[in-house]
């Protein structure tokens, strides 16, 4: 009777057992959100506790609160229901960390750490340094295998705010009747269980509607967004970032281009009001507006990444950074690494000094293609032969990189190579002035 017991607990320990663990910060400041899968409908609870706090006076208990879940049907060809449960935990002190365990009440996660430092939205500001992992195009398979290890490492050993991911997951989310985006949420989650995991959509996620990204990817809310996770924008340390959508200029429907446009230029508008606090501007998103490879092949539409699908994107967007005094723009897609100069309308804007790797009192926006994470679409892309004539440093290795905004005036950020564990490049931004286009 025992055995039968134990065998049958065994054999359902994988369905209530919760996997697939990120978190996020939310719309509000000291909040974190965890979400979690199961594959029976049970309930959703988060306990934590705060930990190695400035103050004695914290208490150290552990408090239980109630998420919820919903059933989600991730199947194609078949009906695989999941539940995906999110909960959010809410009062974090930036002076703490924060043990916490998901689970049903019976049966819990490990425990896992998260630091209480999140964007910062109201008085007293938290102007210092921050520091971001970027990385795009990330999949299963053996070339993605690299980055996990060095990313897994560097999340034990060094102390970084957030993860910013410019589009395009597991390859895909949807893919083995969702099974591939299961593996994909499993293999990130000894990152994604101590760090803000901030996501927005690139083309892999378009499977009907975005409907995977949207359900298995809760990220800040506004107004505009209505909750679909396309397009977002926080404060943290001395800079304002802003995490987009370019899908809307890929889809036949341009009723979220203009939504997103008109949130885009208010967000930028309230950026720019807050420039004494936080001077940098930093937008990220999955297609790019300016890369060299195969540019020189227009016509191969196969080919049409960085010629005329970055032209196009190029007439929506070069204006409205420029104008606004953006700082650097983030991109993927194109599945290698490639460092770009001060660029507007197509040519290289000289800064007050220029070296190979750093500006100072840059002109116009800096654009870096992050797109060579790695993943089941076989090696990545050759570089350009012919590199265009902004291009400062490429490369086809796999990788990703680390954002750090000093202070009001120094930024740095370093690519690394994931196989070869070392710093393949790196470049400092020094500003002259909060906003170069005022
Ligand atoms: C996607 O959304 C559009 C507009 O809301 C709708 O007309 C269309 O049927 C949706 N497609 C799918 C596959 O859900
Ligand atoms: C917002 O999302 C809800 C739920 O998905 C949907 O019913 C509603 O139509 C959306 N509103 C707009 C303005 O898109
Ligand atoms: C979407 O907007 C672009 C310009 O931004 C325009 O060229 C295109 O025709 C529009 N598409 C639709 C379907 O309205
Ligand atoms: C961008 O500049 C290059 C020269 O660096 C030129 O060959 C190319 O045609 C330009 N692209 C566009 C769209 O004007
Ligand atoms: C800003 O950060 C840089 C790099 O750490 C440092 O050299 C510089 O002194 C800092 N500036 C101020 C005003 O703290
Ligand atoms: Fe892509």
């Amino acid at each position: 009777m025992l055995c039968v017991f134990l065998i049958a607990s065994t054999v359902y320990a994988g369905y209530l057992y919760p996997e697939q663990i990120h978190l996020s910060w939310t719309e509000n400041e000291g909040e974190m959100r965890a979400m979690w899968v199961t594959y029976l409908p049970v309930s959703s609870v988060i306990s934590y506790r705060p930990i190695l706090c400035n103050s004695i006076a914290n208490p150290t208990e552990w408090t239980n609160i109630q998420g919820s879940s919903i059933s989600f049907n991730e199947g194609q060809t078949i009906t695989r229901i999941q539940y995906i449960h999110t909960g959010v935990i809410t009062g974090l002190n930036e002076n703490c960390y924060y043990e916490y365990s998901v689970g049903d009440g019976l049966f819990w996660s490990d425990i896992y750490v998260f630091s209480g430092r999140t964007p910062d939205y109201s008085a007293p500001f938290n102007t210092k340094e921050v520091e971001m992992i970027i990385i795009g195009d990330w999949g299963t398979g053996h070339n993605g295998v690299y980055t996990k290890h060095l990313l897994s490492q560097e999340s034990k050993i060094r102390d970084f705010d957030g993860i910013l991911h410019v589009g395009d997951f597991a390859y895909d989310l949807h893919n083995e009747n969702g099974r591939v985006g299961d593996r994909w949420l499993n293999i990130i989650e000894p990152i994604a269980t101590s760090f803000a995991y901030m996501t927005l959509p690139g083309n892999h996620e378009g499977h009907k509607n975005f409907t995977h990204y949207k359900t298995r990817f809760n990220m800040p809310l506004n107004e505009a967004n209505n909750g679909t996770s396309y397009f977002y924008s926080f404060d943290m340390g001395p800079a304002h970032f802003i995490m987009m959508n370019t899908e809307v200029y890929f889809d036949d429907s341009n009723v979220t281009a203009i939504t997103q446009m008109n949130w885009l230029l208010d967000d930028l508008n309230k950026a720019n009001n807050n420039r004494e606090l936080r001077p940098w501007l930093i937008v990220l998103s999955h297609h790019p507006l300016y890369c060299s490879v195969n540019w020189e092949l227009p016509l191969l539409q196969s080919n049409g990444d960085c010629g005329p699908d970055a032209v196009m994107l190029q007439k929506n967007l070069d204006d409205v950074f420029y104008k606004n005094g953006v700082d650097l723009y983030f991109q993927a897609h194109v599945h290698n690494y490639e460092r770009e100069a001060a660029i507007y309308k197509n040519l290289t804007v000289p800064s007050e000094y220029d070296g190979p790797n750093i500006h100072i009192g840059p002109k116009a926006p800096i654009y870096i293609t992050n797109g060579n994470a790695g993943n089941y679409e076989g090696h990545n892309d050759p570089t350009s032969p012919t590199p265009q004539d902004w291009a400062q440093f490429w490369s086809n290795d796999y990788g990703y990189g680390r954002l750090i905004v000093y202070n009001n005036t120094h930024l740095y950020y370093e690519h690394y190579s994931s196989p070869d564990v070392s710093c393949m490049d790196h470049v400092w931004v020094i500003k002259t002035q909060n906003r170069y286009n005022s």
